[in-house]
């Protein structure tokens, strides 16, 4: 595993050219369309709730890109975490221990007083962001955590997300 972590300031207009001439360069495939049932309710949920938290109505297209953007200026955050790992087999057990590192590392954040978002919409340029830091083509990137200390004024940091309970999101067995 290889962990980049960068200044935003010069990666900032370069991904957002980028996103701009559609010039993406992922590792991994994914769409929200192969979401199904409840998955795709709760995206649906979780999606409505942070664009009206932001004041974005649904007919507003441009207010919708310009919140996509934020990612592509890391939200604002002075640095970024980019999350690259080997390729073993299907990679599905190195991309959970990706996943764990991440969940660790926001946590780390968090007892320190600082914020990170997490940000999967950052591989779909994998490709740029190997050959702009000069990383090897054999680490595949997953995603990317934006980290910084965080603006409590800021109308995206007062959403407040729901949580399925637990014993809906859990089966429990006796
Ligand atoms: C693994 C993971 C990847 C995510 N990727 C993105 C992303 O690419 N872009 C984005 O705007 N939000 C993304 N999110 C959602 C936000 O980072 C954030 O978690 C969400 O707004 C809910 O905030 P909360 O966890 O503080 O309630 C992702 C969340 C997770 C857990």
């Amino acid at each position: 595993m290889q962990v980049c972590t960068t200044h935003t300031r010069p990666t900032r207009l370069f991904l957002l050219e980028k996103e701009e001439a559609g010039e993406y360069t992922p590792d991994f495939t994914f769409s929200f369309d192969d979401y199904y049932g409840d998955y795709l309710a709760r995206q649906k949920a979780q999606g409505k709730a942070y664009y009206q938290g932001l004041g974005i109505e649904r007919d507003d297209a441009e207010g919708r890109r310009r919140v996509v953007n934020y990612n592509h200026t890391f939200f604002g955050a002075p640095h970024v975490a980019l999350l690259f790992m080997p390729a073993f087999g299907d990679n599905v057990r190195v991309a959970g221990d990706i996943g764990m590192y991440g969940q660790t590392f926001l946590l780390s954040c968090a007892a320190r007083g600082l914020g990170g978002v997490p940000q999967t919409l950052l591989g779909l340029f994998a490709g740029t962001i190997r050959e702009f830091l000069d990383i090897p083509d054999e680490y595949k990137m997953l995603f990317g955590i934006s980290f910084g200390f965080p603006d409590p004024n800021a109308s995206a940091n007062r959403i407040k997300m729901d949580r399925v309970p637990v014993t809906e999101s859990v089966t429990f067995h006796s």
